[in-house]
């Protein structure tokens, strides 16, 4: 017997120049490049003698609807958002992005099968309805554009000449968000001989974890015939630490357990990955490899001490994302999901909420590598629907074969501790609503009885009175945070989630006065306040969600939302409020810069590093009275202005548990404030002291006239394998380097060398400017430009310029 091919070792430790991730348990060729695409209906396209030589050449992942026009027009919808309180339908403008990613459109390419193998297509998400068809034959239907899905195109092949065509289709009023458009994730050719472990053909389970030993216990499912299979364990260090033999009956799942001495447990600050490593035997030879990749961790929810990993109790300190990359539409990219966990781990952040769908495995991966947990959730809507033409119009066929391929697709990644199987559905005050929910959580519980499963609730009312709550191992609730202490006093479970939290809104560096908490509140800017005290009518500053993971301990701690701002939703300027059409929400922005609020999380959640980060600007108008805030760790700081003190401040330790309530005065508990400090030009700063000895300080300087821009970036060098990201952070500054913070001009962007300007961002939910035109206003003096590599090693030189202003200039070398 031939060898199969063999299976790309996936879950690699970060290197330098990793070839961008397989899914951890695939044996791929991934279809990158060979892509046509058409814009359009065209069924004769299915042909395979259909001549697509005039369409446009694109490469996958690719997403059709991010490079525009915005427009008003681009899925107008006039529809009462029930979740934000609202009775009445109103016209939304910008919700799913102002983009163009309504419609339909065509994707082909030749496809190479040696003959005699099994061939496997493996999409990672294809947006959405996807029909694929191979020599003209329609061989797969998987409707739901998150879902990662297989089609079997073995009988479809002929010995040449094979051609591959996929038709998608995006509906209008199908989202509440941006969904991007078309093959925006990675599709995989999974090649194999007869006898073979299919895709996702194993689950791997640590039922015993201790300091001392742990159990691991792996089923492998093999099909085509008889076979062994030789299962070897490697260390993190890549050592042989364990190895096995069984046979297997045709299409039989087989069961190996082994136990491994002082296990090096995974969790986020050391998340250490073994490899299970399964050889099948048939016949003469080794017919199939498979590597999956895994952990070593327990998880267990304690009514005393609340979330245990590895015996040990922390709460979530998570985000909720949506799946957009910003200026990258919903075309996955490896080296811009690194860079926002990178900015999250910084903050201190543990923990990820796939906000509301299945995520690219290359988000999950990252996740085990770099340590973060998941919450990987399903759905955003059941059979009632929140959208007329949401996933409900498919719930009945196809929520059971959706949640199956979720779990066996993700089941043996250690950062994935539960799972999510909805988000404020509609169900939840519905007669039945219950009963769905069972439905399930019984399915999650049949594929994978190792992780509990949860459910994002805002109807609270109805889920502690109809049952609904009482079904989840965890009861979810969003927002509503006054309402945890009933809520935990009501269901028997003893352990309350913020599965959602905060909706602050805020625009990085536009600062609103007074600095006041605000719910709802609009300007004629269409901006929001940095100094993260707007929030919506639903939801409330992030002190609060602090002070109840601090407070309680039945609290399990939350999924603040969003880590980024995304594309969409643009509340609280969403009713006929163009041109806004991307979100407030971020803790970071639609240009990975991060805004105030990202201090004010990393002060409560880095428990590493100190942060001391002081607010506003200052470029006041002479006479001003300025409210000045610093977030920091340390308890007590005092403030001056050009050497003169303006007080000490220290935070207050209140004497009673919080309530939760949105208008509670928490402030002082967390920030540091001083309310009225009379602006004068020159240096504003913040000195921090532990025990009365200053320990750190912090200065914001007045800017002069803009004189020269300033590139920045962590990317040290790039790989060269047309991928790889840089994101480079232009700033407008003074002649002494002070950042402008009111700059909004037009700076032009010029890629030379091994690289290509791939696409900017400045962060302002309001700029209708295309994200991949090589001009784009500043928005606060900054934006963010993302240089891609080429395929071959040199230096990529980006030049950032503006008439008048001295030329930035950055040289980062492709390898
Ligand atoms: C929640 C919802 C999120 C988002 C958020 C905005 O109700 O689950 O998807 O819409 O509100 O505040």
């Amino acid at each position: 017997m031939r060898k199969c091919i063999h299976t790309l070792l996936a879950g690699l430790f970060l290197v330098a120049c990793a070839r961008p991730e397989a899914p951890a348990d695939s044996g791929d060729i991934l279809l990158e490049k060979g892509w046509r695409f058409h814009l359009g209906d065209l069924p004769e396209a299915a042909a395979p003698a259909f001549d697509d030589s005039g369409w446009q050449t694109v490469r996958v992942p690719h997403d059709w609807a991010i490079y525009g026009p915005f427009s008003r027009d681009n899925d107008l919808q006039n529809v009462a958002v029930t979740q934000n309180f609202e009775k009445k339908a109103s016209l939304k403008t910008g919700r799913t992005g102002g983009l163009p990613y309504v419609g339909c459109g065509w994707y082909r390419r030749p496809l190479d099968v040696p003959e005699g193998k099994q061939a496997v297509l493996l999409f990672d998400g294809a947006m959405s309805e996807a029909r694929v068809y191979v020599n003209g034959k329609e061989a797969g239907y998987w409707p739901y554009g998150y879902n990662s899905f297989t089609v079997d195109i073995t009988p479809y092949l002929r010995a040449e000449g094979n051609v591959l065509a996929v038709r998608l289709e995006t509906l209008p009023n199908s989202s509440r968000w941006y969904p991007g458009a078309g093959l925006y994730r990675n599709v995989h050719l999974i090649l194999s001989e007869k006898v073979h472990i299919p895709v996702w053909g194993t689950y791997v389970t640590t039922p015993v974890v201790q300091a001392d030993s742990a159990v691991v216990r792996l089923e492998t499912t093999v099909v085509g015939g008889a076979a062994s299979v030789e299962t070897t364990l490697l260390d993190p260090a890549g050592r042989e630490v364990a190895s096995a033999t069984a046979s297997a009956r045709p299409e039989e799942t087989v069961v190996q357990e082994f136990t491994i001495p002082s296990p090096q447990l995974w969790n986020p600050e050391s998340p250490a990955l073994y490899k299970a490593i399964s050889r099948v035997n048939a016949g003469d030879g080794t017919c199939d490899t498979h590597e999956t990749v895994f952990g070593i961790r327990s998880i267990a929810f304690d009514r005393e001490r609340g979330f245990l990993l590895n015996g040990e109790p922390r709460k979530f300190q998570g985000v909720c994302n949506h799946h957009d990359l910003g200026p990258l539409g919903a075309a996955v990219n490896e080296s811009a999901l690194r860079h926002q966990l990178e900015l999250l781990k910084d903050m201190g952040c543990d923990a990820i909420r796939t906000a509301h769908n299945m995520p690219a495995p290359e988000l999950v991966a990252l996740c085990d590598r770099m340590g973060l947990m998941i919450m990987l959730e399903s759905f955003d809507e059941w059979d009632v629907p929140k959208c007329r033409n949401g996933y409900h119009r498919f719930f009945a066929d196809w929520a059971e074969k959706d949640l199956v391929n979720m779990i066996r697709h993700y089941r043996n990644h250690p950062s994935v501790v539960m799972w999510s199987i909805g988000n404020e559905v509609p169900s939840q005050c519905h007669p039945d609503g219950a009963q769905v929910a069972r439905m399930l959580t019984d399915i999650c519980h049949r594929e994978d009885p190792s992780r509990p499963v949860t459910c994002g609730m805002d109807h609270v009312s109805c889920v502690l009175e109809n049952g609904f709550a009482a079904v989840l191992d965890i009861p979810g609730i969003n927002y509503r945070t006054f309402r945890y202490l009933e809520a935990y006093e009501k269901l028997s479970q003893g352990l309350i989630l913020g599965s959602e939290t905060g909706s602050t809104v805020s625009s990085r560096g536009v600062y609103k006065l007074p600095a006041v908490k605000r719910f709802g509140a609009m300007d004629p800017d269409h901006q929001c306040s940095a100094y993260e005290l707007d929030a919506c009518a639903w939801s409330n500053i992030p002190d609060v969600d602090f002070a109840l993971a601090e407070d309680y301990p039945w609290t399990l701690g939350q999924f603040v939302w969003t880590g980024f701002d995304y594309l969409g939703e643009p509340s609280p300027y969403d009713k006929d409020s163009w041109p806004n059409h991307s979100s407030m929400f971020g803790i970071i922005d639609l240009a990975s810069l991060p805004k105030d609020r990202y201090w004010l999380f990393r002060s409560v959640w880095n428990r590493q590093s100190p942060t001391l980060h002081l607010l506003p600007h200052w470029n006041w108008n002479e006479g001003d009275r300025v409210p000045v805030m610093a977030f920091t760790s340390y308890d007590c700081a005092e403030l001056f202005v050009n050497g003169v003190s303006q007080g000490m401040r220290r935070k207050e330790r209140p004497a009673q548990p919080t309530l939760g309530g949105q208008d509670e005065a928490l402030e002082g508990r967390y920030r540091l404030v001083w309310e009225d400090v009379p602006f004068v030009p020159g240096e504003l700063k913040v000195v921090a002291y532990e025990g009365g000895t200053p320990v750190a300080d912090a200065s914001v300087f007045t800017a002069g006239e803009p004189h020269h821009i300033v590139l920045e970036t962590t990317s040290a060098s790039l790989c060269a394998d047309g991928r790889d990201i840089a994101y480079v952070t232009a700033t407008v500054v003074d002649r002494e380097g002070h950042p402008c913070p009111h700059d909004g001009r037009l700076l032009h962007f010029r890629v030379k060398g091994a690289g290509t300007f791939r696409a900017a961002a400045n962060g302002d939910p309001t700029c209708l400017d295309l994200f991949h035109k090589p001009a784009m206003h500043a928005f606060g003096g900054k934006l963010s430009v993302l240089v891609q590599s080429g395929e071959k090693p040199g230096r990529a030189v980006l030049e950032v310029s503006a008439p008048g202003l001295r030329t930035g200039r950055i040289s980062l070398p492709v390898r």
